[in-house]
């Protein structure tokens, strides 16, 4: 018994997907939005769609920026102010967001 509730202690402390998410919409209305767009709907023409992708890919390419791996003059110098828990609040974002596919 005082196991379990220890255990639900623990779990309460920790953040959840939805705190990501919350966080991670703060961060990117501030940080992100000037080019991937509201939402990650991108308003730069040369800015990808953010909206919808998959958590994983954003948080892996937001790594390779990061460390280099991949090269882009803006993005590198904006991932290297980016911390691990940053990096996967945004992730959980841009991947919470709804997109709606409609064929031509
Ligand atoms: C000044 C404009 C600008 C801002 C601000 C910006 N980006 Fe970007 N971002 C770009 C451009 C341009 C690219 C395409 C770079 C390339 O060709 O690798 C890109 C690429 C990316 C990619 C790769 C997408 C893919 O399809 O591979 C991710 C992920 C990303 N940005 C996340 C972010 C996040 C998160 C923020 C905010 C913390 C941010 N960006 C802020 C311009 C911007």
């Amino acid at each position: 018994m005082k196991h379990l509730l220890l255990l639900l202690l623990m779990c309460t402390a920790l953040p959840s997907f939805a705190d990501d998410v919350a966080a991670g919409r703060s961060k990117a209305d501030v940080a992100c939005s000037l080019c991937h767009g509201h939402n990650g709907m991108a308003s730069l023409p040369n800015a990808p769609n953010l909206a919808g992708q998959q958590s994983i890919y954003v948080s892996e390419q937001l790594r390779n920026y990061r460390s280099g791996k991949r090269q882009n003059e803006v993005m590198n110098m904006i991932a290297k102010q980016l911390t691990d828990s940053e990096i996967a609040q945004l992730a959980a974002w841009f991947s919470a967001v709804k997109v709606t596919v409609e064929a031509p």
